[in-house]
């Protein structure tokens, strides 16, 4: 008998260095390469059920799904039926163990955790490489959460996306010392997407081109200080190619910015730190919230830090 539910779950990315800019609207073809850790705490869980009915359902956490998370979904949805030749609609339920759509990338194991859902449930047995493709026509970034641990998305240079996925370069117990701290200043919604975001960047920031030039030379060396778990080359240069795209969306028009105040705070706080030789390093995505780059032993030391500054501030302690 054909199996009518299937689970699966994904955990999100965050980007040491970033993706920001599409060569290809359509097929979600990025302008550069990038490089991301998993982060186990962030998971998504998805369960899909075929449906009688002949429209999509979606559920976020128990309730209907707002608008643009629901159309984002029913895209990628025709997408699917018409790519592996499936005619169902499916009641979709998805929990995230974290707030959505704050710059937490929700949508990346979203569609990472969807597509292994999919997967599973026509027992498709699509290969890591297919369904990377597949999870990047979702949402760019969540190409990078099929697999766990240190990966790496190759731009690709294949009309068609084809060579465009991404592979994990080492397991996610390979520096088991390294971790991030997630600060949640807000939970709403951003207000810009991060789609609308990159091509408004690309097109109108004159500082694009030099992030793209001084991102894609970064990948080599933050590579081999990841083989290292060197703290120091790591951090410095995550931190380097977030503070830059911010400051590329900022160029651009209208200028573009994400960050709260207490954002800024937030990173000067951790650059100060630093002075004080504590290795602490900031990366941030499109919305308020910080990821703070660290080892182990000074988690504790940070996160009283922080909330010592500010006590309504939620902090997730997460590992790779
Ligand atoms: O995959 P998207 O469309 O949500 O874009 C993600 C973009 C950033 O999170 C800002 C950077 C990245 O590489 O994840």
């Amino acid at each position: 008998m054909e199996k009518q539910t299937a689970t699966a779950h994904a955990c999100a990315n965050i980007a040491l260095i970033k993706y920001w800019g599409k060569r290809d609207e359509a097929l979600f073809l990025p302008t550069k390469s990038s490089l991301s850790i998993s982060l186990k705490q962030l998971q998504t869980t998805t369960t899909i059920t075929r449906s009688p009915m002949a429209h999509d359902e979606i559920l976020l956490d128990g309730n209907p799904a707002p608008d643009a998370f629901t159309h984002a979904i029913r895209d990628f949805l025709t997408y699917f039926r018409a790519a592996y030749r499936i005619r169902n609609y499916f009641i979709i339920k998805t929990h995230n163990s974290f707030p959505t759509s704050a710059g937490l990338a929700s949508s990346a194991s979203g569609f990472a955790a969807l597509v292994k859902a999919l997967d599973k449930l026509y027992t498709l047995r699509i290969s890591p490489k297919e369904l990377s493709i597949c999870a990047r026509q979702g949402s760019g970034s969540a190409c990078r959460s099929i697999e766990r641990g240190f990966v790496l998305w190759n731009k690709g240079d294949a009309p068609d996306g084809s060579d465009s996925y991404a592979e994990q370069l080492f397991a996610h117990d390979h520096w088991p010392e390294l971790c991030v701290l997630a600060v949640v200043i807000h939970k709403r919604a951003k207000k810009t997407s991060s789609r609308v975001g990159m091509q408004q960047t690309v097109l109108t920031s004159p500082l694009y081109q030099q992030w793209l030039t001084d991102s894609q030379e970064r990948l080599e060396p933050i590579i081999q200080a990841i083989k290292q778990k060197d703290i120091l080359t790591v951090g410095s240069l995550a931190e380097a190619d977030a503070l830059q795209m911010h400051t590329c969306m900022r160029a651009g028009t209208p200028s573009l910015n994400y960050w709260a105040p207490q954002t800024k705070t937030l990173v000067h706080l951790i650059q100060q730190l630093r002075t004080s030789g504590i290795p602490a390093y900031v990366t941030i995505d499109a919305g308020p919230n910080l990821k703070i780059l660290t080892l182990k032993k000074h988690k504790l030391f940070i996160f009283r830090h922080l909330l010592s500054q500010d006590r309504t501030l939620k902090i997730i302690p997460c590992t790779i």
